[in-house]
C-alpha cells in the first residue's frame, strides 16, 4: 500500500480592486447578472459570466422550479448557452458570483459537484482549461487556474472505453 496526496494552489485577492481590469470587468458582470436569476425558492441568486476564446461573452443564472430537482445552476445554464451559441469554442475564464437575499454575500462560493462534473467535461471537449473567478457581491476573490483542479480523480469519457 502507498498513500497519494492531492493538493492545489489558488489565488486569493482581498477584493475586486486587486484584479486585472479584464478580470474585474468579468466579475462585475457576474455580480450584475445575479439580478436575472430565478430563485424564488432559495432566494440565492447566482450569476456566471464567461469570456470565450473567440472574445464573446456568455452569461447564465440559476433557474429554479417548483419541482426542486428540475432547477438548474447558473454554471450549467451558461455552459448550455455557450455550447449552443458558439459550438466548439473554448471558454477562457468564467466569473461566478451570488447574491444571497436572506444572508451575506461576501465570501466566494465554488461550483457544486454536478457543475464541477459539467465544467470538466467542457474542458475535455474543448481541450482547454476554464479559469474560474469566484466571489460574492463583495469581499475576497479566488482565482483557480482550471476547473479540473476542483474535481480530483474525476470520472470522464476515458473511463467509458
Ligand atoms: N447554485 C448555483 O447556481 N451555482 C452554484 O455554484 C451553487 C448553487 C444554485 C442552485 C440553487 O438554485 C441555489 O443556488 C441554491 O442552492
Amino acid at each position: 500500500m502507498k498513500k497519494e496526496a492531492y493538493q492545489f494552489n489558488y489565488e486569493v485577492y482581498n477584493s475586486v480592486e486587486e484584479l486585472s481590469a479584464p478580470d474585474a470587468w468579468l466579475l462585475n458582470e457576474a455580480r450584475e447578472v445575479t439580478a436575472a436569476a430565478y430563485a424564488p425558492y432559495s432566494n440565492f441568486n447566482v450569476g456566471a459570466v464567461a469570456k470565450l476564446s473567440n472574445g464573446e461573452i456568455v452569461a447564465g443564472t440559476n433557474q429554479e422550479n417548483a419541482s426542486y430537482p428540475a432547477g438548474l445552476c447558473a454554471e450549467r445554464v451558461l455552459l448550455s448557452s455557450a455550447a449552443t451559441l458558439y459550438p466548439h469554442v473554448a471558454i477562457d475564464t468564467m466569473a461566478i458570483s451570488y447574491n444571497n437575499i436572506n444572508g451575506e454575500s461576501n465570501h466566494p462560493i465554488s461550483p457544486c459537484g454536478i457543475c464541477r462534473q459539467s465544467l470538466v467535461e467542457y474542458e475535455e471537449r474543448t481541450k482547454h482549461p476554464i479559469r474560474l473567478i469566484l466571489s460574492g457581491m463583495g469581499g475576497k476573490v479566488f482565482i483557480i487556474q482550471t476547473a479540473g483542479l476542483l474535481l480530483p480523480l474525476s470520472f470522464g469519457s476515458a473511463d467509458l472505453k
